[in-house]
C-alpha cells in the first residue's frame, strides 16, 4: 500500500511517498527555517503563506521522486493537528482537495503520532509492544505507553514549557541563531557540561516542568555576567563570552538530559512490561540524549536524525498503521481544524 503523506503543521512544508508503513519511496521537504532564522522564531503569518506557496510544488516533487501518478497512491495521510493553525489549514485544504479530486481516502493523522510512527521508516529492526514513547517537541514533551498499534494512553506530560520550547528559549538568551535546539547541541559540543549545576524541578509522578529550568538559567546567566535579575534577557547576549556561551549551553542541555531520562527510569520503573523505548520529535535529534539514552538503556529507538523533525514520511507511516488497526477514512467534507459549528 502507498501512501501520500503531507506535513505542514509548524515551518516546514512536507510531503512522501511511503509504501507499508516502513518503505520510503520519496521524502520531500521545505523549511522555512533561513526566512525565520532573521526574526529568531516562527511567526505564524509568515508561515502560513510559505506553505500556500510550497506545497502544491511538494506533492509534485514527492510523487515524481517516487516515480508515481495518482493512479499508484492508495491513500493520502495529512497533518491535521496539534500545530499553527494557519499552517495546518494549507495542509489539509490541499489534502481534501486532492482527495476530492483524485478519489482516495483522506486520513487526517495526529502530529505526535506521526512522530512515533518516524520510528518504522527504514530501520533493521522496529520497536516490540508494549512500549514507551517518549514524545520531545518543540510544543510537546509527553511519556506514552502503547500496549499495540495505534493505542496510545499518555501517562506523562509538561505542565508548562515543552523540552524543545527550552532549548529555543535558553538559545535566546544565549544569543545563538535559530532553530535553538541544534545550535545548543553545536555550541554544547565545546563546552563543560558540569560548570554550572541548575536545579532539577520537584514534580509528581511522570509529569514534566521546564519553566524552571528556563528561569535558572537565566539567572545565573545575568549573576554570571554582574547585571541585576531585572536586566532583559534579550540584551544578555551583548556581555557574555564564546566560552560562557558554550559551557552554558552544555550544562543546560546535560540537565535537560537528565531530568528527562529520570522521568524515562520512573516510567519504567511504574510499568514493569516496557520492551522498547521510543524517543519521537525533534529533540530526539540531540546527540548527547541519544548517547545518554544508549548508554543507560542499551538499545532504545530513535528515528534516523532526517525523520527526527518534522517530515511527510512519518505522517505516512503512522497512517498505514491507523489503516491496519481499522481506523476509517476521514470524509473529506468534515475534515475541520476547527471545531465544527452546527448550523440548524
Ligand atoms: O518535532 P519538531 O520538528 O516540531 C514540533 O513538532 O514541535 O521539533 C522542533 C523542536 C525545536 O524546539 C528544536 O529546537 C528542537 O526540536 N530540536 C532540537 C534539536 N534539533 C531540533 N533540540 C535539541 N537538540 C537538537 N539537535
Ligand atoms: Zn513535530
Amino acid at each position: 500500500m502507498k501512501i501520500l503523506g503531507i506535513e505542514s503543521s509548524c515551518d516546514e512544508t512536507a510531503a512522501a511517498v511511503v509504501e507499508n508503513g516502513t518503505h520510503i519511496l520519496s521524502n520531500v521537504v521545505v523549511s522555512q527555517i533561513d526566512i525565520f532564522a532573521a526574526y529568531g522564531g516562527v511567526i505564524p503569518e509568515v508561515a502560513a503563506r510559505s506553505h500556500l506557496e510550497a506545497i502544491l510544488p511538494v506533492v509534485d516533487k514527492a510523487l515524481k521522486d517516487a516515480n508515481c501518478t495518482w493512479d499508484d497512491i492508495d491513500a493520502i495521510s495529512v497533518t491535521h493537528a496539534p500545530g499553527l493553525l494557519g499552517s495546518l489549514l494549507v495542509g489539509t485544504l490541499t489534502a481534501r482537495t486532492l482527495a476530492i479530486m483524485h478519489n482516495k481516502p483522506l486520513y487526517a493523522t495526529h502530529h505526535l503520532k506521526s512522530h512515533i510512527y518516524a520510528n518504522w521508516l527504514e530501520s533493521e529492526s522496529t520497536p516490540d509492544f508494549p512500549l514507551l514513547a517518549v514524545v520531545i517537541s518543540g510544543g510537546h514533551t509527553q511519556l506514552i505507553h502503547m500496549n499495540s498499534h495505534n493505542h496510545f494512553e499518555i501517562i506523562g506530560t509538561t505542565h508548562d514549557d515543552a523540552i524543545g520550547e527550552c532549548f529555543d528559549k535558553i538559545a535566546k538568551i544565549l544569543g545563538l541563531p535559530y532553530p535553538g535546539g541544534p545550535s545548543i547541541a553545536k555550541a554544547a559540543e565545546k563546552g563543560d557540561a558540569n560548570k554550572y549545576r541548575f536545579p532539577h524541578p520537584k514534580v509528581e509522578g511522570l509529569d514534566f516542568s521546564f519553566s524552571g529550568l528556563k528561569t535558572a538559567v537565566l539567572r545565573t546567566v545575568q549573576k554570571e555576567v554582574g547585571l541585576p535579575i531585572s536586566h532583559p534577557s534579550s540584551d544578555l547576549k551583548n556581555h557574555i563570552t564564546e566560552a560562557q556561551i558554550c559551557d552554558f549551553a552544555a550544562s543546560f542541555q546535560k540537565t535537560a538530559v537528565d531530568i528527562l531520562l529520570e522521568k524515562v527510569d520512573l516510567a519504567l520503573a511504574q510499568y514493569g512490561d516496557i520492551k522498547s523505548i521510543v524517543f519521537a520529535g525533534g529533540v530526539s535529534a540531540n546527540q548527547a540524549l541519544r548517547d545518554a539514552a544508549k548508554a543507560r538503556y542499551g538499545a532504545p529507538f530513535f528515528p534516523e536524525p532526517k525523520f527526527s523533525g518534522d517530515n511527510g514520511a512519518m505522517v505516512a507511516a503512522a497512517c498505514f498503521f491507523e489503516i491496519e488497526s481499522g481506523v476509517e477514512p476521514t470524509d473529506p467534507y468534515k475534515l475541520n481544524i476547527y471545531p465544527r459549528v452546527e448550523i440548524a
